[in-house]
């Protein structure tokens, strides 16, 4: 049972128990979302109406003619059970409970958690929160957040998977990302996670083909030792980047009271989280900054980095950023450098940094790559800060830069990560974009990109300790290579 979730994210029908007529209040908002973007059949359950938003609404569960995969309940948590009961009776395959009024208010609530537990056991249904937002899938329509379009941005597909135990931070997230152009394969909440909780969705997302890149966000687990295991197992196959909090004193007491999770200590959770290959960010940014590195690029083989720039300055911050993380940026054979003197300009610096210069045009960021991938310095990572605005660049530079890049990969044995750098305004934001778009992740400075390419460095550390570097690196020639 543990991971066979799949129906909650790709139902055929769902019902809204708790459709609300009242515009403004949750179970309305939350039928209006599924009514606009969901696939599937839906219905609604109202003892006092027949139809809501155009959708037919009945007065219980039991009187609706056809099966159910997921019912999203809705009601004030003291109906909850009763709804949980009717529902089993129904064959409801999986609940989603939005109400609050659980293990996270104390004694009363946990008792009435723990009879919402027995209800669905005894029926063999699966159940999501209570007190949570639920799941958000682009590809479906699924959406069972309660908050409107016109003030939630919902991003389209991608290939990023976001799980997290809180609803309002979890919805934050989605609408930073929808703003930012971020995609997204799956997004779950499961609140108190009285049921499916990190272990279900870890074992879930591992098999789930839209999903390159598993991101958690989590105050506590409970079954620790079980779920350490899935997840040593899941990061062979994808990465997944956690973001933990609660790692105080007091933020610990914070976590008890939200969601009931005991924080337990941080540094054993950082040691284990290492032990387990998973990554670890420490905020909201670096999460996503960290997710779409490991989504676009394969993982580096060691840990030497070469700097390729157009600015001196960033070259420098750059080489401070790496080199504080604790990788490396050697200084090049005499045999690169010569090379690399032929087709720079004569002021261009051809060490680590390579600085091309101001003074560049699109051939010598292009020429420059070329000799770099396949020098024998045998580099295992690029840091690449093209600066869009300077005179000589074009804006055919991320077009002739990635052709070259990919034309090199093709020709020879060896892929490395490549993470960019574009600091700038709008007209960066633009050539940084279009970079995204063709599978380089472009960061707005050198030091959130040196973070990216230490995940990648360590990841590719565990894959090579675990026997699947090479299963990642053949996956990524499949995907970055055929498009
Ligand atoms: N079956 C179906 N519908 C029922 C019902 C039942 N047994 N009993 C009542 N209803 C209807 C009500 O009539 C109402 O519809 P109406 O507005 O058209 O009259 C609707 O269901 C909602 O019930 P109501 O009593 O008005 O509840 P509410 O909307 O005030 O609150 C919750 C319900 C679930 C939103 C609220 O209890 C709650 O838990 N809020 C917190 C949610 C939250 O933060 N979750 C975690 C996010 S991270």
């Amino acid at each position: 049972m543990r991971g066979q979730i799949e129906f909650f994210f790709s139902p055929r029908t769902v019902v809204v128990v708790g459709a609300s007529r009242k515009p403004g209040k949750v179970g309305y908002e939350l039928l209006r979302n599924l009514r606009e973007m969901f696939r599937g059949v839906l219905y609604a359950v109202n003892p006092e109406a027949r139809e809501i938003l155009g959708v037919p609404c009945y007065p219980n569960l039991a009187s609706i003619p056809e099966d159910i995969d997921v019912a999203v309940v809705s009601v004030p948590a003291e109906k909850v059970l009763e709804v949980a009961e009717e529902a089993g009776k129904k064959g409801v395959k999986g609940l989603i409970v939005i109400s609050g009024g659980f293990k996270e208010v104390g004694a009363e609530g946990l008792e009435r958690e723990k009879k919402l537990i027995e209800i669905v056991k005894k029926y063999g249904m699966r159940l999501i929160g209570p007190n949570c937002v639920g799941v958000y899938v682009p590809k479906t329509g699924m959406n069972t957040l309660f908050l409107s379009k016109e003030r939630q941005g919902y991003p389209t597909h991608g290939f990023i998977a976001f799980a997290s135990q809180s609803g309002a931070f979890g919805s934050a997230v989605l609408d930073w990302a929808a703003m930012r152009g971020i995609g997204i394969s799956k997004f779950v909440s499961y609140g108190n996670k009285a049921d499916v909780d990190e272990v279900d969705v870890l074992l879930y997302l591992k098999n789930d083909e839209d999903t390159r890149v598993i991101t958690l966000y989590i105050e506590g687990i409970e079954n620790g030792a079980e779920f350490f295991k899935v997840l040593g197992e899941v990061t062979k196959y994808k990465p997944v980047v956690v973001l933990k909090s609660g790692r105080t004193e007091a933020g610990a007491r914070a976590a008890s009271s939200h969601t009931g999770s005991l924080a337990g200590s941080d540094s054993i959770y950082d040691a284990v989280f290492k032990q387990s290959g998973a990554i670890r960010a420490y905020s909201m940014e670096e999460l996503f900054d960290l997710a779409m590195g490991l989504a676009m690029q394969p993982p580096a083989a060691g840990e030497r980095v070469v700097v390729l720039t157009v600015g001196g300055g960033s070259g420098v911050m750059a080489t401070d950023a790496l080199s504080e993380l604790g990788l490396k940026v050697p200084k090049l054979s005499d045999s690169t450098v010569s090379k690399l003197r032929k087709i720079l300009l004569p002021f261009a610096s051809p060490y680590n940094p390579v600085d091309v210069t101001g003074s560049a045009v699109d051939e010598h960021l292009v020429e420059a790559i070329d000799i770099l991938l396949t020098s024998e310095d045998q580099i295992d990572a690029v840091m690449w800060l093209p600066y869009y605005m300077v005179p000589g660049i074009t804006p055919e530079l991320n077009k002739k830069f990635l052709e070259r890049v990919k034309k090199v990969f093709r020709e020879t044995n060896r892929v490395v990560p490549i993470v960019g750098v574009a600091t700038g305004g709008s007209y960066t934001a633009i050539y940084a974009k279009e970079a995204e778009s063709m599978g380089i992740p472009m960061y707005v400075s050198p030091e959130r990109a040196a973070k990216v390419i230490k995940a990648l460095v360590d990841y590719g550390r565990w894959l090579k300790r675990t026997g699947y570097f090479d299963y990642h690196i053949e996956k990524f020639r499949r995907t970055f290579l055929t498009h």
